[in-house]
């Protein structure tokens, strides 16, 4: 154990931290989305049943590792397995998964600063032409918006995890929640804003199939960013007389709110600029939503507001979602720089280089994969589909590897590193959580039926994905 080990300073700083790194792309849109398309209410219970009886446990269980062991995850699961082999592969996996996603989500944070740019820039009308988004992801301009975009991530990370993580997200996600709370006000002043509020709280049951359920649960999963070792990194900076169960709760807690606000922006958004919407023509990915059907929004409400009402509008929404995505970027790209500081010894500022450098390159094959280069636009194909070398990213990392973690981590903490063990870590700081129903609740389900739905998940998505033989959905 390392005495000198980076911590947060305070237990809010590490509750906004770890919110910043929940709190994400998949809330402000991908969740209201999601809840729209698939029984508003209905999907709304489902979804807050499955954050506090699946996800919370999984998150308990990812920071007491962390904090007991003080390392990252390839350091926690090689010491506190004794070096065990099949262990230590799970610890890389932990690592490797959330570099690879942050290879993905950089090209979406890129997109959307440089959205953010044009929208500032006077450039609305351009961004809701419908076929600007073809080609303004096909433009070298991007590599200008990646080395902004990077140049941020580099600057807060290489503060460390006080000065950096701690303060940046001191700043941003006090931000995001009052510029959240200002769009709604104004967004529920608009005509027919209450149809769309509706329509999104209103329950029906008869949209739930098992599909929507999975698909719940794999929202919840990925918005409390779980399964990227994130959790476990933010945990290993906590000292022992931090509160864990108390802060985890707090972090589930605003990421959910966040989600579910930024529904009451969207809807009524959307419900005010066609009253008559099909809500089945509301484009299913998020990137769709963002970066095609919302500019159109935006600009609308010129007839309103004027050009520059509606550029303020869209620029706030803009930022909202670029520091929800560079809050969340810090998070997982801190994953791999911690791992090779502890591993390896190096400093903050030789693993962040060496690794930034690493994603530049991936991540410019991602970004140049959507019709640049013809080989990483069609790179394989299975399950007689063709996909880029982003859709693989995606498929293998976010869809496959993300659940597969959480199973490794619940089986890791009950059977290896034993239930006593894990209790008094996570007593350690919480006399209320000792001996609650909570703490036998975590302990029941962290060893049986989390681990059971998690493996299940993995199955299906593997049969779904690369066999093309759904077992669920
Ligand atoms: N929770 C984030 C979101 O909802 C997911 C994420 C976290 C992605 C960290 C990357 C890094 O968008």
């Amino acid at each position: 154990m390392s005495s000198s080990r980076e911590q947060f300073g305070s237990r809010l700083g590490f509750i906004l931290a770890a919110a910043g790194s929940a709190v994400g792309i998949g809330n402000m849109v991908g969740f209201p989305v999601a809840a729209t398309k698939n029984g508003g209410g209905a999907f709304l219970l489902i979804y807050a049943i499955f954050v506090a009886f699946i996800c919370l446990p999984v998150m308990l269980a990812e920071m007491s590792v962390g904090r007991h062991s003080r390392k990252d995850p390839l350091g926690a699961y090689s010491t506190m397995s004794n070096n065990h082999g099949p262990w230590k592969l799970a610890g890389w996996l932990s690592i490797i998964t959330p570099f690879m996603i942050a290879v993905f989500y950089l090209v979406i944070t890129v997109w959307i600063f440089g959205y953010l740019f044009q929208t500032v820039t006077g450039n609305l009308t351009m961004l809701a032409n419908p076929a600007t988004f073809g080609s303004f992801i096909n433009n070298y301009n991007l590599f200008y918006y990646m080395l902004a975009v990077l140049a941020i991530v580099y600057l807060i990370l290489q503060g460390g995890v006080k000065q950096g993580i701690e303060k940046a997200a001191k700043v941003m996600m006090p931000a995001l929640f009052i510029m959240l709370l200002g769009l709604v006000v104004f967004v529920l002043t608009l005509d027919n804003a209450f149809a769309g509020v509706k329509y999104y709280i209103i329950p029906d049951f008869s949209k739930i199939t098992a599909s929507v359920v999975s698909a719940a649960l794999s929202q919840a999963f990925f918005s409390l960013s779980l399964g990227m070792g994130i959790m476990i990194t933010y945990g290993s900076y906590l000292d022992k007389k931090s509160d864990v169960p108390g802060s985890a709760k707090m972090v589930a807690l605003l990421d959910t709110a966040v989600a579910f606000i930024a529904g009451l922006v969207i809807l009524p958004a959307v419900f005010s600029f066609n009253p008559n919407i099909d809500t089945s023509t509301l484009s299913d990915s998020s990137v769709g939503m963002i970066f095609t059907f919302l500019p159109k929004i935006f600009l609308a409400l010129q007839a309103d507001i004027g050009y520059i009402g509606a550029s303020i509008v869209a620029s706030l929404f803009f930022i909202l979602v670029f520091f929800a995505a560079i809050t969340s970027m810090v998070s997982i790209f801190e994953v791999p720089v911690s791992a090779l500081m502890e591993e390896k010894k190096y400093s903050r500022r030789k693993a962040l280089s060496l690794l930034g450098v690493l994603l530049v390159l991936m991540s410019m094959m991602a970004a140049t994969s959507f019709g640049i280069t013809d080989l990483l636009t069609n790179f394989v194909s299975y399950a007689e589909q063709q996909k880029s070398f982003f859709d693989v990213i995606i498929d293998v990392f976010y869809d496959t590897i993300l659940p597969l973690n959480g199973f490794l981590i619940c089986v890791f903490v009950i059977y290896r590193w034993k239930k006593a063990e894990f209790n008094k870590e996570l007593d350690n700081g919480s006399p209320s959580y000792e001996n609650s129903w909570f703490e036998r609740y975590v302990n029941f389900s962290v060893g049986t039926f989390i681990p059971v739905i998690l493996l299940l998940v993995f199955i299906n998505t593997v049969a779904l994905k690369y066999f093309g033989a759904a077992l669920i959905g």
